[in-house]
């Protein structure tokens, strides 16, 4: 039996021949025509003042940590419910990663609960736009304006998706993309750091660039190139930003298939979910989600495990997510939990994606079957 992968890297067609273009233009190291080309695209699709394209989101999300000036003992608010490189930016500066609790609908940060963490200690809080639905941007900009936070988006999972009819990697002061080869737009790894608050800009590059102000060396603003703060090499070479260039400009065909096939997920189980057996993902009416991830929610831990078993029986691959930091080894050493941590215990025990991937709408009608097949019988 043909087995059905959880993700298959998404190609568009472009790729090699703009590998091939910028082979032939004869810089490969970054910043050259490819790289400034994605910096564009993603600005025009995200509205955000400025893009900086990065080797991964997890380099995005550490540039981040500099530029909100984190020093050792500040105190970062995120969710436990996220990858690990969102709290090993904040730990990687010596400050505290503060975990609180979701929204036990949409998965994502609890505006109440991060209100609720917030100490003389607090600098930033991050919000994780988790499968790609956007977190309540509103409440928690109005949280971080009254308390002089910086807010910064985790919108790894996010590219393509609206709150309230804004794209996310605007609604920050800054904001970070993954270009992983698990995401919707890829570069197999890649990320890119979106920047709103003009005053960044500028040290933006300079921490992007080794901590040197070459990129204002090259447009002639200053005379000399030298280093005059901390950083590293963030940026990704001109091949990985060819095949990347050839993906942004399909976004809207990556997109409309991944949401064709979330829709389809989501007709598929509405009974099942009608008589409380599953729950499956909310998007506010007020958000426009990019169709990243489907998933479902089955009743305990026993049921979830069940299922994966089953389905990898079947020959498909339905990974459970994250595993809440706040248990993590690390996540003990270097972090807090700040107030009860009941909804990310209990959703991250019962959580179970299904497989969503260009070309997957071949094989949906066996995923949704299999599905289907245990849930009635279970
Ligand atoms: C929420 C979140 N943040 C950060 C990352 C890290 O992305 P990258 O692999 O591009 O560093 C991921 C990866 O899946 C993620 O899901």
């Amino acid at each position: 039996m043909k087995k059905i992968p959880f993700n298959k890297p998404s190609l568009v067609g472009s790729e090699l021949s703009y590998i091939s273009d910028a082979i032939s233009r004869g810089q490969l190291s970054g910043d050259g025509h490819y790289t400034k080309k994605c910096n564009a695209l993603i600005e025009t699709l995200t509205g955000a003042g400025k893009a900086l394209l990065t080797h991964s989101c997890t380099a995005a999300l550490e540039m981040a940590a500099i530029l909100a000036d984190l020093q050792p003992g500040d105190e970062v608010i995120l969710p436990s419910f996220t990858f690990v490189s969102t709290a090993n930016a904040v730990a990687l500066r010596g400050a505290v990663p503060v975990f609180v609790d979701i929204d036990p609908e949409t998965l994502n940060i609890d505006p109440a609960a991060a209100a609720a963490a917030i100490t003389p200690r607090t600098k930033a809080i991050i919000a994780v736009h988790y499968a790609g639905v956007p977190a309540e941007m509103d409440a928690l900009g109005e949280l971080c304006d009254r308390h002089g936070l910086m807010l910064i988006e985790d919108a790894a999972q996010a590219m393509g998706s609206t709150y309230n009819g804004r794209p996310c990697g605007s609604l920050g002061a800054l904001a970070a993309f993954s270009f992983h080869e698990t995401k919707n737009i890829i570069s197999g790894e890649g990320g890119a750091l979106t920047i709103n608050d003009p005053d960044l800009v500028v040290r933006a590059e300079i921490i992007r660039e080794k901590g040197t102000n070459r990129s204002r060396f090259l447009r002639g603003q200053v005379d000399k190139y030298t280093w005059v703060d901390i950083g590293s090499s963030f940026l990704p070479g001109e091949l990985v930003a060819a095949f990347l260039c050839g993906q942004l400009e399909q976004i809207e065909t990556v997109n409309a298939h991944r949401l064709a096939t979330f829709d389809l997920y989501n007709e598929a189980f509405s009974d099942l979910a009608d008589s409380g057996r599953v729950r499956r993902p909310v998007v506010p009416g007020h958000c426009h989600a990019n169709g990243h991830m489907f998933y479902l929610l089955l009743r305990d831990i026993d049921d979830r495990d069940a299922f994966i078993a089953q389905m990898r029986e079947d020959g498909i691959a339905t990974p459970f997510h994250y595993v809440p930091l706040h248990s993590s080894p690390a996540g003990k050493n270097l972090a807090r939990a700040a107030g009860s941590m009941a909804v990310t215990d209990d959703i991250s025990a019962r959580l179970v994606r299904l497989p969503v991937y260009y070309g997957v709408m071949d094989e949906t009608d066996r995923v949704i079957n299999a599905t289907r097949q245990y849930l009635e019988r279970n």
